[in-house]
């Protein structure tokens, strides 16, 4: 199977007709089948599957044990409606590159494993990278166990009903430790590659990130009865927040949104009783983040004063800066022959998994609409090709 072959057999899975947009969460019958799809690409490769404790998956080629291993691959999960590049690309790439280097005849002289990370976006419990954030311990699997879905359920009890044994979550660094460099291959989430006419760029770091939630409570009432002046609308201090977040984003030449809310009751006619809503806030460094939140929390607490309204806000994922490792970029750099680095906004499991202290690199397949979370994120099929022949350089330059 090639890559269109493999990229056909995946297309259908958590596909919304409608939209064309892709909903694969944490568990859930699509992801599920996307697993499916990975078991069986290994076996048609002879490859042999492990899945560690967190529902991270390894297809080995060569000895899983004999350490110093070089990992690729991406996830297969995506945000709600989300674009049909975003993880796939570096899975089904990866498994192709494998395929380009035993054609050509390269016997590896380290391990090589294709990863697919457990529940990337955090689309479902909330935190971003759960899968390799457990497995290198950055959290803890009592705090993964607090996790629920919109549903009310929690992690453990999603996995019971996967036959998955939620005590197995945790760090594991036998495996980690076997894992000498990963090398993710992704969609460019931009248009750095577009407008330096070329098809593939490698990363230089990822933006401190993270999610906060909002939580605005005021009275619930009547929409026809109760005056202007009565109320104490939640709607009003979150309506205030989304502007203030907007604008101090971009003062500070930061990123900031909400693209989450919920509202109780979520009725036409009442007044809601509570609105929470995330924030997603992101910026060049720590400080330009942690300055941006609390700039925005201190507008809407000024704003709940004036509404009758009170705000709180919690941390549900942050994530530091990450530098990859510079000797490996240079390594993939020359290796292709000299191509364009780049910085990201986005978060990977690269980057967690670098800031565990294991080498790390990106790959990034030009995307000629900038466009990513979305439907409309896209790569050609030439770059798509383009982006297996660099990887599998990449594989060649540190396995053979
Ligand atoms: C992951 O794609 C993220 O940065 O949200
Ligand atoms: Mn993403
Ligand atoms: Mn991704």
């Amino acid at each position: 199977m090639g890559f269109e072959s493999m990229w056909q057999a995946l297309a259908p899975v958590g596909l919304d007709a409608k939209t064309g947009g892709y909903n694969r969460f944490a568990w859930d019958d699509a992801d599920l089948a996307c697993r499916e799809w990975f078991g069986s690409a290994a076996k048609d490769r002879s490859m042999s599957v492990v899945e560690d404790g967190n529902g991270n998956l390894f297809a080995w080629w060569g000895d899983p044990d004999a350490g110093d291993a070089v990992v690729t691959g991406s996830h297969l999960d995506s945000v709600p409606d989300g674009g049909a590049y975003d993880g796939p690309l570096g899975v089904v790439s990866a498994f192709a590159a494998v395929d380009m280097l035993r054609t050509r005849g390269v016997q590896p002289r380290r391990p090589i494993a294709v990863a697919c990370f457990a529940d990337e976006e955090g689309t479902r419990f909330g935190v971003a990278c759960a899968g390799s954030r457990l497995l290198t311990g950055a959290l803890p699997p009592d705090q993964a166990l607090l996790m629920h879905d919109r549903g009310g359920l929690s992690l453990a009890e999603v996995l019971h009903t996967r036959a998955r044994d939620p005590r197995r979550l945790g760090p594991d660094p036998e495996l980690l430790g076997g894992i000498g460099c990963f090398v993710e291959l992704h969609i460019e989430q931009g248009r750095s590659l577009v407008h330096s006419g070329v098809a593939i760029g490698v990363a230089t770091q990822i933006w401190p990130h993270g999610r906060w939630r909002f939580e605005f409570r005021g009275r619930a009432d009547h929409a026809g009865t109760t005056a202007m002046a009565d109320r104490c609308d939640p709607m009003l201090t979150y309506a205030m927040t989304a502007l203030a977040a907007n604008k101090q984003a971009r003062l500070s030449d930061a990123r900031a949104t909400f693209g989450r809310v919920e509202v109780s009751p979520n009725g036409t006619n009442a007044i809601p009783s509570r609105v929470q809503a995330w924030l997603d806030a992101r910026g060049r460094d720590e400080h330009v983040v942690s300055d941006l939140v609390g700039a925005i929390h201190r507008q809407a607490a000024a704003r709940a004063r004036r509404d009758g309204t009170q705000v709180s806000l919690s941390a549900e994922s942050v994530t530091g800066a990450v530098a990859f490792d510079v000797a490996l970029r240079d390594r993939i750099v020359t290796a292709l022959g000299g191509v364009p680095v780049l910085d990201t906004g986005a978060g990977h499991d690269a980057g967690v998994l670098q800031a565990a202290g294991v080498p790390a690199a990106m790959l990034f397949v030009r995307n000629p609409t900038g466009v990513s979370h979305s439907p409309e994120e896209f790569a050609e099929p030439a770059d798509c090709l383009a982006g297996i022949e660099a990887l599998a350089a990449v594989l060649t330059e540190l396995a053979a």
